[in-house]
């Protein structure tokens, strides 16, 4: 391997690694760990230690977290001022439910609020273990909020592996369409690279946001309990909408009865940059949002989040959860939140990622499988492709960028229909040396691929 890039130093130095060998892990885990998880790479790789941006194998090997632990660590990983307050908390209680009170899950829904546009009246949480769990509650209000039943999600979606919220999912990797999807609705992706219409922004006239009014024209009785999307896809592979799309869309669901909801599980807490949540964007203002991931650093956390009166409506379903809103989730969320205000990681996912973005799209240009270089902040795809005309998915020579990727100490996430996009997604505490290492690792890989020229 002809390798010139090297991460950018560290003065962390991982403990030494005494636990189990990397063959036995492997061994344990297939005999006693579902079949149905996936491991990354062609040699699994065993993660023991992490700080900031950095993760280490068990044979002490660095690598740079372009992936975040699938978008999940915000502000880095083992955050000194997180971990702290977590041991002080978990040396005082760690559990009690919401039976009782405890001050942490109440001063973090209140910074939590604090973090909404002021007139969005977005001030009401509840608290979930994940995602999925936060997506259902959702959809859950909205149907007691509306009366109405349908809702409608994006093809190319993810929005969690709960029975419901498969069924909100939208794409054939995951196969859960099998799953019974009572009262789901799927529209057409605001996907400009691969428009489904074969138009062009903005000539098309946004017709894909017209396509939901089509869906609950004839494939609801006309009536929509709430539209639930991304702000910019994840796992569908950092597909981001054209301006415009989503007032479109919002307003069309608002006048079918629907309430809007954005899934900010990725986009949340200033990943897209210039803004804290993903929707801000977009000039829209859902009335549910839901978060996870980025939103503990870590810790299985999520939210609920909406106006006081939809929130009402759950005092008609006694929705309990026996760890939601416990002291240490909590308090991992509300360090969390003060140590993205204190240290500015938004803005530096601004200004990282937009120089990360500037110097990929510079990348595009000398290599040609990359079709595209989407998305905002730290939340970026790259679609590769054989043919910048026929758009064939580079599939085979996505997995194998993230291959030689790792080897130079690299780790990448990968999504889309055709697994061909490149997901970069890193902690939000990167640096613009880390940013420079990320473009020349990539512009070594793809040098190294028979169509990488
Ligand atoms: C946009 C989005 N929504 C929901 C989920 C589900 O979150 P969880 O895995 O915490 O249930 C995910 C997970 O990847 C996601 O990316």
């Amino acid at each position: 391997m002809r390798c010139r890039t090297s991460l950018p130093p560290t003065d962390h130095q991982p403990a030494p690694y005494d636990g189990p060998a990397k063959q036995e892990v492997l061994a344990l885990r297939q005999q006693y760990l579902t079949p149905g998880l996936l491991t990354y790479y062609r040699d699994p790789l065993m993660i023991v230690e992490g700080q900031m941006q950095y993760v280490w194998d068990e044979q002490g090997k660095r690598y740079l977290d372009g992936f975040a632990g699938i978008v999940t660590i915000s502000v880095g990983h083992c955050h000194p001022e997180v971990v702290k307050r977590v041991q002080e908390q978990a040396g005082k209680l760690q559990h009690a439910t919401t039976i009782y009170l405890h001050p942490a899950a109440a001063q973090f829904a209140k910074k939590l609020a604090e973090h909404f546009p002021g007139d969005s009246g977005l001030t009401v949480s509840y608290f979930t273990n994940s995602g999925s769990e936060a997506n259902e509650l959702a959809v859950l209000s909205a149907r007691e909020f509306t009366g109405n039943q349908e809702v409608v999600s994006l093809r190319n979606c993810y929005h969690g592996g709960t029975q419901g919220t498969m069924a909100l999912t939208a794409h054939s990797t995951w196969k859960f369409k099998s799953n019974p999807s009572v009262g789901v609705n799927n529209a057409l992706a605001p996907y400009c690279y691969r428009c489904p219409y074969g138009l062009q922004y903005p000539g098309c006239g946004l017709k894909c946001a017209h396509d939901v009014e089509n869906v609950i024209k004839y494939e609801t009785c006309g009536e929509a309990a709430c539209f639930i999307a991304e702000p910019i896809q994840g796992v569908g592979g950092a597909v981001t909408p054209p301006p415009g799309y989503f007032e479109i869309v919002y307003e069309i669901v608002r006048r079918a009865g629907g309430l809007c909801v954005a899934d900010e599980v990725q986009t949340g807490f200033g990943r897209t940059g210039e803004h804290f949540w993903g929707f801000q964007n977009w000039g829209v203002t859902p009335d549910v949002v839901t978060m996870a991931k980025g939103i503990g650093n870590g810790a299985p956390l999520g939210a609920c989040t909406t106006r006081p009166e939809i929130a009402a409506v759950m005092r008609k379903r006694v929705h309990f959860n026996t760890f939601g809103g416990n002291p240490i989730s909590m308090t991992q969320g509300l360090a969390t939140l003060e140590v993205i205000d204190r240290e500015n990681i938004q803005q530096n996912a601004q200004a990282v990622g937009g120089r990360l973005k500037q110097r990929l799209q510079e990348l595009q240009e000398r290599r040609r499988l990359i079709g595209e270089v989407r998305g905002l902040g730290l939340m970026l795809g790259i679609e590769l492709v054989r043919d910048r005309k026929t758009k064939e998915p580079a599939s085979t020579e996505t997995a194998e960028v993230l291959e030689k990727a790792k080897l130079r100490g690299l780790l990448l996430g990968k999504g889309g229909l055709f697994g061909n996009v490149i997901r970069l997604k890193p902690p939000l505490c990167v640096t613009q040396d880390d940013a420079d290492f990320i473009v020349d690792c990539l512009d070594e890989a793809l040098s190294e691929l028979p169509a990488g020229d």
